[in-house]
């Protein structure tokens, strides 16, 4: 089954189609360019080409295969200013135009970078997103935000930047780590805890489903996440209000990463223990409930993601958390759970309340 959710009253509007179908409507897609006589010039990095080379092939312009594809080597270390200007170079040798494409195929890091290249190339060329992880697929290849790293922080340089076609194929997922593929659970958590209810009760009943990552259950998952982001940036695509609910659980998150390492803590536990202490957070400051960060430790222990971290030392995770990127001269503006689908982002919340969250995931 496929399926599509339409984002309007963007800029610059963004089709999203998923499902067993994707791939196939992605080579009509590229034929139908190519003949019209545009190009598409695709990225991605050496993982995706080894596991999923053959689904590319159809995407590649020129005839040599080579004059339309630049493979990057993996990880976050390649989203750099650099790296952009190596894909500069490259499509400003093979001339390409307003009206090309740039095709980001790949996890969040090819998206991001292929991403922020298009937005910025001859000031902003076409974009079409083929995200290959689940964390791509629910989170970073929809809502236009791309962006590289610089030396002192993740994705300080960036723009917004709506993919005019995503893909979404849940095959994919099928070649992931262990790891890659947690990093996106404890995003489709946060989906769960940020809207109606209905995708924590099928996180929950589905699990060993999910844990098998079973096609179809996978495809109406990443769905149900997408059509919750692309409502929340029809409504804030510039990240000014409501879509900060989508940090949920990222303030403390980030820090953790910063804190403790990036190699020590894959994103996946990271977001999982922060979603954790935002939760406890919340129930000092707004009153959320205790028994929902209990249902959420069960749940997030059954799909294999960690809930309790041994030994942080909590004032350098404080510092960073005061200089995360979204932190204004105010303060941090935290985002907090009424009850489960009731999000309120911008709350100041005070270093103890802070600590009794990191209290919460530390044995
Ligand atoms: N990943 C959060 C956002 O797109 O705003």
């Amino acid at each position: 089954m496929t399926w599509r959710i339409e984002l309007v009253g963007t800029r610059q509007p963004s089709v999203i189609v998923g499902g067993e179908g994707a791939l196939a409507l992605l080579a009509e897609r590229a034929a139908m360019v190519r003949e019209a006589g545009l190009r598409t010039f695709v990225v991605t990095d050496e993982n995706v080409k080894a596991a999923w080379g053959g689904s590319m092939a159809p995407l590649i312009s020129g005839s040599s295969g080579v004059e339309g594809l630049r493979v990057l080597s993996p990880g976050e270390a390649g989203k750099s200013a650099a790296s952009a200007a190596i894909c500069w170079d490259w499509l400003s040798k093979a001339g390409a135009r307003r009206d090309d494409i740039v095709v980001a195929f790949g996890g969040g890091m090819v998206g991001d970078l292929a991403g922020f290249v298009a937005a910025t190339y001859l000031r902003g060329v076409r974009l079409w997103q083929v995200p290959t992880t689940l964390l791509s697929q629910v989170d970073s290849s929809v809502g236009g935000k791309v962006a590289v790293n610089l030396p002192n922080g993740k994705n300080l340089v960036g723009a917004f930047h709506q993919p005019e076609l995503v893909v979404i194929y849940p095959g994919f997922l099928s070649t992931l780590s262990a790891s890659e593929y947690s990093s996106g659970l404890g995003e489709v958590v946060k989906y769960a805890l940020l809207s109606d209810g209905r995708l924590l009760d099928v996180l929950e009943t589905k699990t060993a489903a999910i844990l098998a990552r079973d096609p179809a259950t996978l495809s109406s998952i990443v769905e149900q996440c997408v059509a919750f982001k692309a409502a929340v940036v029809e409504e804030d695509e510039t990240d000014r209000g409501r879509r900060a609910i989508l940090n949920l659980g990222h303030t403390f998150g980030h820090a953790l990463e910063s804190t403790l390492g990036y190699h020590v803590l894959p994103h996946g536990a990271a977001v999982s223990l922060g979603l954790l202490a935002a939760l406890a957070v919340s129930e000092v400051v707004v009153g959320l409930p205790t028994d929902t960060r209990a249902r959420v430790v069960r749940l997030l222990a059954n799909l294999g993601l960690p809930t309790r971290m041994p030994g942080l030392t909590f004032e350098p995770i404080l510092e960073a958390m005061g200089r995360d990127k979204k932190a204004t001269a105010a303060g941090i503006g935290f985002v907090c759970l009424d009850s489960i689908g009731a999000p309120r982002w911008g709350v100041r919340v005070d270093d103890e309340t802070l600590r009794r969250g990191l209290k919460a995931i530390t044995p």
